[in-house]
C-alpha cells in the first residue's frame, strides 16, 4: 500500500533551503542556506525582501562573492546607487564602494580611516535617501572594526505617549557638512553639488514598505531640530539618540571574511568601531535605491 506521506516524486524539494536564526529578540536574522542557491531566482528575491523589512537587518555567511556577483546579488534589494563619493568606488563595477584601510587600491588617503565612525543611517543629507545597504567583508581586523545596528523603529514603538506627541511633525536638519568637518573628509566636487542643499526629514518617519513609523535620526549630520531653541533641539536629539541606541535594541556584529550584512535604513541606525591602524579591514558595500515615487522619506 502507498504510504502518502513519502516517496512522493513530484520534483518539489522537501528539505527547506533556507532558514533564519534570529540574531536578537527584537530584530536581525541570519539567513542560513542562501549561500547554495545559485542566479538569484525571483522567489528568492521575495523571500529575502520580505525577510529585509521585517528583520531590519539580514546577515548572510560564507559568501565568496566577486565584484560582479555581489553586485548581481544586490540588485534583488532594488536598484543600486553610485554613490557620490566616486573616487572611492570599484573602477569595473562602480556601484561598489571600497569602505577600506587597504593603501594598494588608489584611493583617497581621506578613505582609509581605522577610526570610529558613529551612530547614522545612510544618507540622510540627500532628498532621497537610499533605502539599503549591504556591506561585504573580505578580509576583517583580528581586533576591533566591529559594527553595531540599533533598531529605531522599536525605539519608537516604547516612547512614552506625551514624547511620541511632542515629536510629531518635527523635522531635523541634516547637513552633510558636519560629518564632512568632523571626520577631515574632503568631500569632492560630485559630493558637494549633490548635497549641497540642507535637508530636512520627519523625525518620525513611517516606513514606505512596511508603514511601521520608526525614529529617523544620524547624529553624524543632524545639527538641530527645525524650530526648536537650540538647548531643547540639543537636549531632545540627546534623548532620541539615548532611545534608539538603547543596549537592549543593539545588534554588535563580529565580522569574519565571506559576511554580508543588508540593512534597512528607514529602520535601523549603525556605527563602527575603530581597529589598529596596522590590521586591514577590507569591505565593499552596495547602496539600495527605494522606489522613485516613496523615496522621499515621510
Ligand atoms: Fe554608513
Amino acid at each position: 500500500m502507498r504510504d502518502e506521506s513519502q516517496g512522493i516524486d513530484d520534483g518539489i524539494y522537501r528539505d527547506a533551503p533556507l532558514a533564519i536564526r534570529a540574531l536578537t529578540p527584537n530584530f536581525g536574522a541570519e539567513v542560513v542556506g542562501a549561500t547554495g542557491i545559485v542566479g538569484n531566482p525571483a522567489w528568492l528575491s521575495k523571500v529575502l525582501n520580505q525577510l529585509w523589512f521585517q528583520y531590519g537587518i539580514l546577515l548572510f555567511r560564507d559568501l565568496d562573492f566577486d565584484e560582479a556577483a555581489e553586485v548581481a546579488f544586490s540588485q534583488m534589494f532594488g536598484e543600486l546607487e553610485i554613490h557620490g563619493r566616486q573616487d572611492f568606488n570599484s573602477k569595473t563595477h562602480p556601484q561598489l564602494l571600497y569602505v577600506t584601510n587597504r593603501r594598494d587600491l588608489d584611493l583617497p588617503a581621506d578613505a582609509l580611516s581605522n577610526d570610529d565612525l558613529e551612530w547614522h543611517t545612510d544618507q540622510t543629507y540627500l532628498p532621497r535617501p537610499a533605502l539599503g545597504s549591504l556591506l561585504f567583508a573580505i578580509e576583517v581586523p583580528a581586533d576591533g572594526g566591529n559594527t553595531y545596528w540599533a533598531d529605531a523603529a522599536a525605539a519608537y514603538d516604547r516612547l512614552p505617549g506625551e514624547v511620541k506627541q511632542r515629536i510629531c511633525g518635527l523635522k531635523a536638519v541634516h547637513d552633510h557638512g558636519k560629518v564632512t568637518a568632523d571626520y577631515g573628509l574632503k568631500a569632492d566636487e560630485f559630493q558637494r553639488r549633490r548635497s549641497a542643499r540642507i535637508e530636512s526629514h520627519p523625525i518620525v518617519r513611517t516606513h514606505p514598505i512596511t508603514l511601521r513609523k520608526s525614529l529617523y535620526l544620524a547624529p553624524t549630520v543632524v545639527t538641530h531640530i527645525e524650530g526648536l531653541p537650540a538647548a531643547e533641539s540639543d537636549a531632545l536629539l540627546t534623548e532620541l539618540t539615548a532611545a534608539i541606541t538603547s543596549p537592549d535594541l543593539v545588534y554588535q556584529h563580529k565580522w569574519r571574511p565571506g559576511d554580508a550584512v543588508l540593512w534597512d535604513n528607514a529602520r535601523v541606525l549603525h556605527r563602527r568601531d575603530r581597529f589598529p591602524a596596522d590590521q586591514i579591514r577590507f569591505m565593499r558595500r552596495t547602496t539600495i535605491r527605494p522606489p522613485a515615487e516613496i523615496s522621499i522619506p515621510f
